[in-house]
């Protein structure tokens, strides 16, 4: 086994930050020392195999993004980041760890998906992953399948309140699936949007000749947000089921689910980058069909009406408690294209998977978060949420080595010719330039990228066996 030694960074962990030195041996961590701490074996050797210095760095517990689709049949197409090109991209952004979607839409097995997504990532992965499960039409044969999803660490079941006719669960069916989850501790998510709502605001718009991209936001109301997350929280009351509304953007939306936590209910929420940074006028609203690139669900929402510093808020105050990507990339070149005359066709989703560690860290340069803040919601959190903590999400003797070097004083310049590994013809985040830079990445001991190399590999990756919500009562 080989022993790597981290010196000279300072420790960041969601409970606070140390200048202390990590050891690694083999795939885990085996001590946090104090700095400088010289390994000096009988011989007067050193004692370890390699150091790393991370002098004048934050040592941090690798990322773990929690919402992710990679290769995903969506809208006619299929997301372009596979399992092997998505997380190779994760990696070089500082994520260790990932949870993608199974997709059972009606009529389909959920057991036989999970297996069909196994098959997908099985010898592909560069980082550790693990799976929740979307159920669409809820048989009496899908909850049985969630009791043995559970057993196979698929903890986590999503449900659409939208995409009628592809995804969306009616209210008694998210009802029954709720309350399999208060019997058997699974943790219901939720794509909270008023589905039939924003089918016939979208074919209006249609008939109107409203088709370009920005409509596909208008046609998306925080009011179709904010209802269905009430409605989401109030049916979850109903059976005890605790519930995670994911992707949120709709300041609105936001205080209803600080209203229920205020209440004391089992309620928690992540926002996306996009949601902190890009906008309805300047991105949807982009000239021609640009806008297409930022065509998700939920929508880019205005910045007139303050939904981003909503997030930032909620993101500080607890309101809010993860943030993911929702990785669900599309080229602009035969995917987003295909809704160039009809907003309504263009395939949702936005790739982010790179840039969270890096986009999520201007909180802290802004002064908006904390730096134990910033681990906390891009790791810790994730890895309670999901049952992963120990572990990962955290740095401490027995969690897998996991582990980014990250260099404040460095910087980033993201766009498609630049630091872009995701299998995408354009970046959402073009042009962005950011302060602070992954230096090196290391999943269970084995150093992904290091110094602007990648050194990592497709089957590295391993799946990750999840227990139970650590927030669950
Ligand atoms: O636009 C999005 N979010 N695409 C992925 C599917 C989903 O709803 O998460
Ligand atoms: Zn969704
Ligand atoms: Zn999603």
């Amino acid at each position: 086994m080989s022993r790597t030694l981290i010196s000279g960074g300072t420790i960041v962990n969601a409970t606070g930050t140390n200048r202390a030195d990590v050891l690694v041996d083999g795939e885990t961590i085996a001590a946090i020392l104090a700095p400088d701490s010289l390994l000096i074996g009988k011989d007067g050797a050193p004692a370890v195999d390699g150091v790393i210095d991370a002098t004048g760095k934050y040592v941090i517990p690798g990322g773990i993004d929690a919402h992710t689709h990679m290769e995903m049949p969506f809208a006619g197409t299929t997301a372009s980041d596979t399992f092997e090109t998505g997380t190779r991209a994760a990696a070089w952004g500082g994520t260790t760890s990932i949870v993608d979607f199974v997709v059972q839409t009606a009529g389909q097995n959920p057991l036989k998906q999970y297996e069909l997504w196994h098959e997908k990532a099985a010898g592909n992965c560069a980082v550790d992953y693990g799976f929740h499960q979307i159920l669409s039409d809820v048989q009496d044969s899908s909850l049985t399948a969630m009791d043995e999803l559970i057993n196979e660490g698929v903890t986590s079941f999503k449900f659409f309140m939208a995409y009628k006719g592809v995804f969306l669960s009616d209210d008694g069916q998210i009802l029954r699936g709720m309350q399999k989850a208060s019997d058997n501790g699974a943790l219901i998510m939720m794509h909270a949007e008023n589905g039939s709502v924003i089918d016939v605001l979208v074919q209006q718009s249609i008939q109107r000749g409203d088709t370009a991209p920005y409509f596909h936001g208008v046609t998306r109301p925080w009011q179709a947000e904010a209802e269905a997350t009430h409605r989401a929280i109030m049916l979850a009351d109903l059976t005890g089921a605790p519930l995670y509304i994911v992707h949120v953007s709709a300041k609105q939306a936001v205080e209803q689910i600080a209203v229920a936590r205020d209440n004391g209910r089992n309620v928690f929420a992540e926002t996306c980058p996009q949601y902190l940074y890009l906008s309805l006028e300047e991105h949807l609203g982009a000239p021609g069909f640009d806008g297409a690139k930022w065509v998700c669900s939920t929508p880019l929402r205005s910045r007139a009406e303050g939904h981003q510093e909503h997030m930032w808020q909620g993101l500080r105050t607890n309101d809010l408690q993860v943030v993911s990507t929702d990785h669900c990339p599309f080229c602009m070149k035969g995917q987003k294209e295909m809704g160039l005359n009809d907003f309504s066709k263009i395939p949702n989703g936005i790739g982010t998977v790179e840039h969270r560690m890096d986009l999520l860290y201007q909180g802290v340069v802004m002064g908006k978060i904390s730096l134990s803040r910033w681990v906390e919601l891009c790791s810790t959190t994730p890895a309670r949420m999901f049952g992963m903590y120990g572990r990962k999400g955290v740095l401490q003797p027995g969690a897998d080595a996991d582990i980014v070097v990250y260099d404040p004083n460095g910087h980033t310049s993201i766009g498609i010719n630049k630091t872009h590994h995701m299998n995408m013809d354009h970046s959402a985040w073009e042009g962005f330039e950011v302060d602070g830079h992954v230096d090196m990445v290391m999943s269970r001991g084995t150093v992904l990228v290091d110094d602007g190399q990648y050194f990592g590999r497709a089957g590295h990756g391993q799946y990750i066996k999840r227990g139970l919500s650590q927030y669950l009562i």
